[in-house]
């Protein structure tokens, strides 16, 4: 598919996370010169800033095979065992949403990560007994949104932890251009840097409105997204000067109208608009933190004035 053209495919592609990218590149190339394959990595940070194409590419550079699965799809320590023994020597195993797997599956995966071994019991009741089975040496690259989420002995299991942030306006404008480039579309400087403010930090945000701005170019336009047309584009999908979506507005604008701004508790929130309470502190919650329209207190969520200041309403008076 696009979107796998469109992902980077070696470190040298990726742009952004320069602190994570060094220090991986050390780490790959030592495990290479050692030939081993390289210790588990955990990836954790909101969603849309990289982690399955991070993955993608450590397996690259360590020339071997990605095998993807996720948390939730591995219902059953039989699931896991299929797979772990499926794997080629130094595969990368890409686990996502890790911290949603069940806790059976769990301990199946204590051994596997450190002693590349599974435990099987076998049979039932008294006749009862276990095997332990050799697995091919594999590397785990675990991603999920907090690392917080994750239990206490699977953390301690990944060598090498990794948080990616939210990219700069510049790098967002740089994977733009370079996936314009890809889509033979040509795409004004200042075009990029537009669809690159509204993007939340975000390259899947940034990628999925380079598409619909697209849309717009070759329907109304010309074909090229010159910055006239990428601003009026960007209105009509109804993404703000910020970026924030309709749903970043239902959010705030419900807890000024309903709760004069908070406190008010996130299950509340979640009750009030609509959206599950997971889905606003992982993918929701985070960005609004970091550009300071929202703020975490003991009491819960409260809007801040520079929110109120963004949508041109008064605060109320305490
Ligand atoms: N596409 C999505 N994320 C990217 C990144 N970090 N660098 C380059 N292209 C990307």
């Amino acid at each position: 598919s696009l979107d796998q053209t469109i992902r980077p495919t070696d470190l040298n592609q990726y742009i952004g996370q320069e602190k994570v990218k060094q220090n991986l590149q050390v780490f790959i190339e030592a495990a290479k010169m050692r030939e081993e394959c390289l210790d588990h990595v955990l990836l954790y940070g909101p969603p849309g800033l990289g982690k399955t194409t991070l993955s993608g590419i450590i397996a690259t550079e360590m020339g071997v095979q990605m095998r993807t699965t996720s948390g939730p799809a591995i219902e059953r320590p039989g699931d896991l065992a299929a797979i772990l023994t499926a794997l080629e020597p130094g595969d990368v195993l890409f686990i996502d949403e890790i911290h949603r797997l069940n806790r059976m599956v769990e301990e199946v995966l204590y051994p596997a990560m450190e002693d590349f071994c599974l435990d099987i019991v076998i049979g039932k009741g008294p006749t009862a007994r276990s095997v332990r089975l050799d697995l091919p040496p594999f590397t785990l690259v675990g991603a999920t949104t907090r690392a917080g989420m994750l239990s206490a002995p699977l953390r301690d299991r990944f060598g090498v932890m990794a948080r990616l942030e939210y990219y700069t306006e510049a790098e967002l404008a740089v994977i733009v251009k370079r996936t314009a480039a890809i889509f033979e579309t040509e795409l004004e400087e200042a075009a990029a840097v537009e669809i690159a403010r509204r993007s939340r930090g975000t390259p899947r945000i940034a990628n999925r409105l380079l598409r619909r701005v697209r849309d717009f170019a070759q329907v109304m336009g010309n074909g090229t997204i010159s910055v006239e047309l990428a601003a009026d584009a960007l209105e009509k999908l109804q993404v703000d000067r910020l970026g924030l979506d309709h749903i970043d507005h239902k959010l705030l604008i419900g807890m000024i109208e309903k709760f004069r701004g908070g406190p008010v508790g996130l299950e509340t929130i979640s009750a009030t608009i609509g959206e599950e309470s997971e889905t606003i502190e992982d993918v929701y919650e985070p960005y609004l933190l970091q550009i300071g329209f929202l703020q975490r207190t003991p009491r819960g969520r409260m809007v801040t004035p520079a929110c109120y200041k963004h949508f041109n309403l008064k605060e109320p008076t305490k």
